[in-house]
């Protein structure tokens, strides 16, 4: 009953109640932590192409410590998301029970000295500055975490911010429909990196998503999250993931518009 209400009043108070951005500070954190600093070897995602693998040694802090230091009274026992705000706007979303895995590294350097920068192969993008921090993940240990897409490595990540799980329920609507439940998941695993509602999410596209979404059609919207190229050839929104295909694609993007129409 409780949880309810809280959900209510956040949707429209419209303000962050609990989470706030924290900045990071390279210098501080390296000072900081010094003990806890390590080389993470991995099997570079953004560098490898097909059957050529490409190994790189970063510097930098388990995650799960930099967490402790950053949130000494809230981690321990803290249920719900870590976001990592990057510099180009784009948020990347963690769940906690990942974070606790052990296995994911805040870097922030490379352990040869060489530039901290990346090739990113999927984006045809060249010479990309990873700094201030860029999140691995040991994937020569566990194999499972070679290119799964429940992994993210984002980079330029300036800001951490802990969003407790009722946050996150918040942006459900209450008495949600399966369709809307379904679209909401499809929602935060595919656009609240770019898009935000009431603040939460990116900042790439700064409107919040309700704005955005009221000019437009059922059909429009369909079309637009399907192949937004098709609408505006030079638009700077990718298309639902290809992975995502047949009719798990028309389900999947039904849900999402329920879910925008009911929020
Ligand atoms: C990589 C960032 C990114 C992702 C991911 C993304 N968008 Fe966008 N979106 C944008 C940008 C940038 C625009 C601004 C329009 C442009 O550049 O053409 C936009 C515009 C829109 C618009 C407005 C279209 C119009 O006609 O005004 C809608 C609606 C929209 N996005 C919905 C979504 C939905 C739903 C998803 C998830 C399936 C999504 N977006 C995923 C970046 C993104």
């Amino acid at each position: 009953m409780m949880y309810r209400y809280l959900a209510i009043v956040l949707m429209f108070t419209g303000s962050h109640v609990f989470a706030e951005p924290l900045s990071l500070s390279v210098n501080q954190i390296r000072k900081d932590l010094a003990a806890d600093v390590v080389d993470i070897k991995v099997l570079e995602q953004y560098e490898a192409s097909e059957g050529k693998a490409v190994e790189v040694t970063y510097s930098g802090i388990p995650l799960e410590k930099l967490l402790q230091y950053l949130y000494p009274k809230t981690w321990d026992g803290f249920e719900g998301e870590i976001y990592f705000h990057a510099l180009d706007g784009y948020l990347s979303i963690l769940n906690t029970a990942k974070a606790r895995q052990g296995e994911a590294y805040m870097t922030f350097a490379r352990a040869d000295g060489k530039p901290f920068i990346i090739d990113n192969n999927n984006q045809n993008e060249k010479d990309v500055p990873l700094a201030p921090f860029y999140l691995v993940w040991d994937n020569l240990h566990n194999p499972l975490l070679v290119g799964s897409n429940a992994y993210a490595w984002p980079y330029q990540v300036y800001q951490t911010e802990l969003v407790p799980e009722a946050v996150v329920q918040s942006l459900l609507p209450p008495n949600a429909s399966a369709s809307v439940e379904a679209g909401f998941d499809a929602f935060r695993d595919n656009c609240l990196g770019c898009h935000n509602i009431n603040g939460f999410g990116g900042k790439k596209y700064g409107m919040d998503v309700r704005q955005v979404i009221k000019a437009l059609s059922r059909e429009e919207l369909y079309e637009w999250i399907d192949k937004p190229s098709a609408i505006n050839k030079y638009t700077a929104m990718p298309p639902l993931s290809a992975g995502i295909t047949g009719e798990n694609r028309q389900r999947t993007i039904s849900s999402i518009i329920d879910y925008l129409q009911a929020i």
